[in-house]
């Protein structure tokens, strides 16, 4: 019997390419950029699975070119790059990674936090530029993290490990988020439910995003939200871009009515190199690198490829967004 043909829209993992390989006609994207668009529908024409990135946009006009689709698996936990609604429309079961990139991710959400609260690049790059002449007592001061308040703005997977990280610097954390956790849970986890999203804003010394790009979180952070910030205010993002006005993220900075932001995503990526955000010290951009741990990143690919071949076999994929699917 034939096998079925996927398309890999870039190199991932060998562990999880030679599983894909054992069981299918798989054809990797060798390049570094992902395909254009134009080229990803060429080559889903006759795919029946596909495993995608963050970078490859999954709209109608895709799934409309590609009949024998059965399966998209994304390597992401995050997955607005696909038209979930149409893929359920059309039997197409969507795979995702969840778990696997919580740590690596709250990881680095704390390590911006850090960095951005001592300012860590910009010391680095002063170290570089040779302007370090003596030990200054006003030299490159920071705001202090510990026993500092920390508010996280969606306490999903992410969020929670964040929060656990921000208890070994002895932080108060202040948590919003549509659903409320269980008194043990919040008890366990040492936070505080905030019911409103302004009292979090104006109370919090570092303020943290983690919750998915929606149509209702598109820029849920805006000139208002920075206006409620503190001007010791530390912003981190390391979920979507779109989720914070990025010209108001520019203006909140270069006015000073906030201290600093270091983010991990933007609204576009790769952000433009004339963006008005990169002449200013007080942020730190790194290019959406939040999963990417050597063992990390290996272990997304392998749920990738276990999603991949079990939509490849008419199955429910183990991490799935639409197992509904498969019904009807
Ligand atoms: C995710 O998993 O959604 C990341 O943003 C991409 O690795």
């Amino acid at each position: 019997m034939a096998k079925p043909r996927v398309f890999i829209t870039r190199i991932i993992a060998q562990e999880a390419l030679g599983k894909i390989a054992r069981a299918t006609e798989m054809e990797v994207w060798p390049e570094e950029l992902p395909p254009p668009y134009e080229v990803l529908l060429e080559k889903a024409r006759d795919a029946e699975g596909l495993l995608t990135l963050v970078t490859d946009k999954v709209d109608v006009g895709l799934m409309e070119a590609a009949p024998k689709l059965r399966i998209i698996s994304n390597m992401a936990v995050g997955y607005d790059n696909i038209n979930i609604a149409e893929a359920t429309k059309r039997h197409i079961v969507v795979g995702y990674t969840p778990g696997v990139l919580t740590e690596a991710t709250a990881d680095l959400a704390f390590a911006l936090l850090m960095a951005a609260a001592r300012r860590v690049v910009e010391a680095d790059n002063y170290t570089r530029k040779e302007q370090w002449k003596t030990w200054g007592p006003m030299i490159l001061l920071g705001q202090d993290i510990h026993h500092a308040t920390l508010g996280i703005i969606g306490l999903g997977r992410i969020g929670a490990e964040l929060a656990k990280r921000a208890k070994g610097f002895n932080m108060k954390v202040l948590y919003y988020d549509e659903i409320r956790r269980s008194e043990e849970e919040e008890r366990q986890l040492g936070v505080e439910y905030v019911s409103e999203l302004a009292k979090l804003l104006s109370s919090a010394d570092f303020i943290s995003i983690h919750v998915p790009l929606l149509p209702q979180t598109h820029h849920l952070i805006g000139a208002a939200e920075f206006a409620m910030m503190k001007p010791t205010a530390v912003f981190i993002n390391t979920s979507r871009g779109p989720i914070v006005d990025q010209e108001a993220l520019y203006e909140a900075l270069k006015s000073g009515q906030i201290f600093a932001a270091a983010i991990d995503v933007t609204e576009v990526e790769p952000i433009s190199p004339d963006d008005p955000l990169l002449a200013l010290d007080n942020v730190i951009i790194t290019p959406h690198i939040a999963s990417a741990s050597f063992t990390t990143r290996k272990n997304m690919a392998l749920m990738a490829a276990e999603n991949l071949l079990a939509g490849l076999h008419g199955e429910t994929p183990p991490n799935c967004v639409n197992p509904e699917a498969l019904s009807g």
